[in-house]
């Protein structure tokens, strides 16, 4: 290792505004963050940043379902994410928008000089429209029969029951998921990025070491089948920057994307004294830059990203680090399960440096996917970091404090063991800039191994209590809590907050050359417990939060129907009076009933509430034509989280009552209610 102090900007991809941070995502913030955290602690002058990814077509829907302006629900969101990442630890230097002036100048500036230099070119594409909304349809809004195997309600791109590809053209009998529309084929002039002008480029820039070996043998594969001109502009009505040039054509929400690291990056310097955009971004730029992404998005960060980059004269990364996908006890994320769990739902019940901890542990240099198995998760947190680590220093520190007045021993009693925590420094900082976070952790854990085993052997316990053996005791304990101090040293980039409170207990701040010293007739302060064991209690409770809070949000795969109740069936487990109060039950009035197109038991009710209008999707076709419902009184579950259905957002649940079928009834237009009376 040089002592050359190195300029690095990292990044970590921008998480999408329309949804909340989960696990899944947690696993790039935290394993960036660690990185980060390593390289300042190493005296480095390592700069992260990121921002929120607030341009394109989901964000713009569902800011429309939820009546609000898409910048209203970019800076909810905003402030949710950052709210988040910062419990989490995830220390940021900037955290931007896409949708920032800096980055309309960059993508603006960075699309003219592609143009200028003949890589834009325009070309007249067939795509579906939405006849009712008025917009052209992306892949997953267009929804339909497989054009294979006939399986209803299939995506636009690609079928769940047979797996074939194809495209949403290829759909029988397609439907806008927008509107429910049928939709049809319109042509539309778009612009498009020549990638395949920057193949020599791209081939020798990805076989040369910027990317981990399972990405440029993936990316052979894409080579193979030849690059293509990539689609970047999309027509409105679009969330996103309008193209320079070209009115009413909007940038792909890809394409201003990454250049948001340049624009979060650009912000930062212009706040900051002595950072300086071309020191890092220009040609002969030598700093380092490294993105770190999920597996997912390898495409657009190693061809289209340097590319472009290249293209518009700016350096490319010196890396880009994929990491793989989080599985929660075997399987995929699930929302019934449970294990789709929230940041806030995970921070609501459980130490942020539990999962930080236990991320690192079973993090590597490739792209595997990573299993978060909640019981392994309990157990390697309790055995390790409190049953080792901690406990070094809980063993050793009352002693010390009772005994010898706070004071570490005047000499080091085992200088090798001593030398052997120092001399693993190197190795483990070699496997942390590697991102081998787990091999670094399996070393840090064998030294605690080490410590533990040398406390026992040595037992100051039963010395304390020995004739004359005085200051020996004194001196194990001194050094517990010297090999303690350089295993929180090591942990240091994992646990910030525990290495804060060891480093007020150690009366000492630990940069990463600490671990070459010792402290001898040093003071420490008063020991008080650094982490609490986790409890499987608060799991089982957040699993079951993750329920509750998500069930909503879940897409639906089938219109749900309204289960009518008959005589027989069983009245559903009781609830407390607490769970029935959370219910707000308001009388609505049906301003406007309609026809979802494709739906069989689905009606669309807009419904006043007296404050606002509510868009519902209820099950009662069978029973009702539209007409017979405009003007009619119902009662509605006014607080239900929203719910994304096949046809759009349903936002509330009408209250029916009757066996099913015809017989359904909704509450009589006489009874004397009115809009917005709550229901007792
Ligand atoms: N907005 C794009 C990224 C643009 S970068 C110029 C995006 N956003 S995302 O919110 O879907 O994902 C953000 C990051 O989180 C991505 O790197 C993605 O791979 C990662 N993850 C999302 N779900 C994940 C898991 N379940 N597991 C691990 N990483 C995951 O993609
Ligand atoms: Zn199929």
């Amino acid at each position: 290792m040089t002592n050359t102090v190195r300029d690095i900007l990292v990044t970590s991809a921008l998480p999408y505004a329309n949804g909340p941070i989960h696990l899944g995502h947690m696993l790039e913030y935290i394993q960036t963050d660690i990185w980060v955290r390593f390289q300042n602690l190493r005296g480095h002058n390592c700069t992260y940043v990121c921002a929120d990814d607030a341009h394109g077509t989901p964000i713009m829907l569902k800011a429309q379902q939820m009546g609000i302006s898409p910048e209203q629900l970019i800076a909810e969101t905003a402030k949710e994410h950052q709210q988040d990442f910062a419990d989490f630890m995830v220390d940021f230097h900037h955290y931007h928008s896409t949708h920032s002036d800096e980055n309309r100048e960059l993508a603006q500036g960075i699309y003219i000089a592609l143009r200028d230099a003949g890589h834009i070119k325009t070309k007249t594409i067939s795509q579906l429209f939405d006849p009712e909304k008025q917009m052209f349809l992306p892949d997953r809004f267009v929804k339909g029969e497989c054009p294979k195997c006939g399986a209803e309600d299939q995506n636009g791109d690609n079928c769940d029951n047979c797996g074939a590809t194809y495209s949403p053209t290829d759909l029988k009998n397609p439907v806008s998921a927008v509107s429910g529309a049928t939709p049809e084929l319109r042509d539309s002039e778009h612009y498009f990025f020549d990638l395949p002008a920057f193949a020599d480029m791209l081939q020798q820039w990805t076989q040369s070491g910027h990317l981990q070996s399972e990405m440029s043998n993936k990316l052979a594969e894409w080579f193979e089948q030849g690059l293509q001109q990539w689609d970047i502009s999309r027509d409105a009505p679009y969330f996103g920057f309008e193209i320079p040039d070209a009115p009413g054509k909007y940038f792909y929400v890809w394409l201003d994307a990454p250049i948001g690291y340049l624009a979060s990056f650009k912000a930062l310097c212009d706040k900051t004294d002595g950072l300086n955009f071309d020191d890092y971004w220009a040609p002969s730029s030598n700093a380092e830059v490294y993105h770190f992404i999920g597996k997912d998005i390898i495409y657009f960060h190693s061809l289209f990203w340097p590319a472009m980059l290249e293209g518009a004269g700016y350096r490319k990364p010196n890396a880009v680090y994929a990491h793989g996908y989080v599985t929660v006890n075997g399987a995929k994320m699930s929302k019934s399960r449970g294990t789709f769990i929230k940041a806030r739902t995970y921070l609501d019940h459980l130490n942020p440096e539990y999962l930080r901890y236990y991320y690192a542990a079973k993090l590597s240099s490739r792209i595997d996917d990573l299993d978060l198995n909640l019981e392994d998760f309990a157990q390697r947190v309790n055995s390790d970091l409190v049953g080792k680590v901690i406990n070094i220093a809980s063993r050793c520190a009352g002693f010390i404090t009772k005994r010898f007045e706070g004071k570490l021993s005047d000499t080091i009693l085992d200088t090798d063991l001593a030398a052997e925590f120092t001399s693993a420094g190197d190795s483990i900082a070699n496997l942390y800039e590697q991102r081998e976070f787990g091999k670094a952790i399996r070393e840090i854990m064998a030294l605690a191994d080490k410590a533990n085993g040398y406390i026992a052997d040595m037992a100051p316990w039963q010395l304390i209590k020995e004739e004359g053996k005085q200051e020996l005791a004194h001196q194990v304990c001194s050094m517990g809590i010297n090999l303690f101090r350089i295993l929180m040293v090591y942990l240091k980039p994992v646990l910030p907050a525990t290495a804060v409170n060891s480093e007020a207990f150690l009366n000492d701040t630990l940069t990463w050359d600490s671990h070459k010293s010792l402290l001898t007739g040093h003071d420490i302060s008063k020991f008080k417990a650094l982490m609490q064991r986790v409890e499987m209690d608060k799991i089982n409770a957040m699993v079951e939060a993750s329920k509750d809070n998500l069930v909503a949000a879940e897409p639906a795969k089938q219109e749900p129907v309204v289960e009518a109740a008959t005589d027989f069936d069983p009245i559903a487990d009781e609830i407390q009076f607490d769970d029935f109060a959370k219910v707000d039950l308001r009388v609505a009035k049906i301003v406007k009933a309609e026809h979802v197109e494709g739906a069989k038991k689905l009606l669309k009710l807009t419904l006043d509430i007296g404050i606002e209008n509510r868009q519902v999707f209820a099950g009662i076709k069978s029973a009702y034509a539209p007409e017979e419902l405009e003007g009619r009184l119902t009662v509605m579950v006014a607080n239900l989280a929203p719910r994304k259905m096949k046809f759009g957002m349903s936002e509330g649940m009408v209250c029916a009552a009757g066996p099913g079928g015809k017989d359904i009834w909704i509450l009589s237009p006489d009874s004397g209610a009115t809009p917005g009376m709550r229901i007792f």
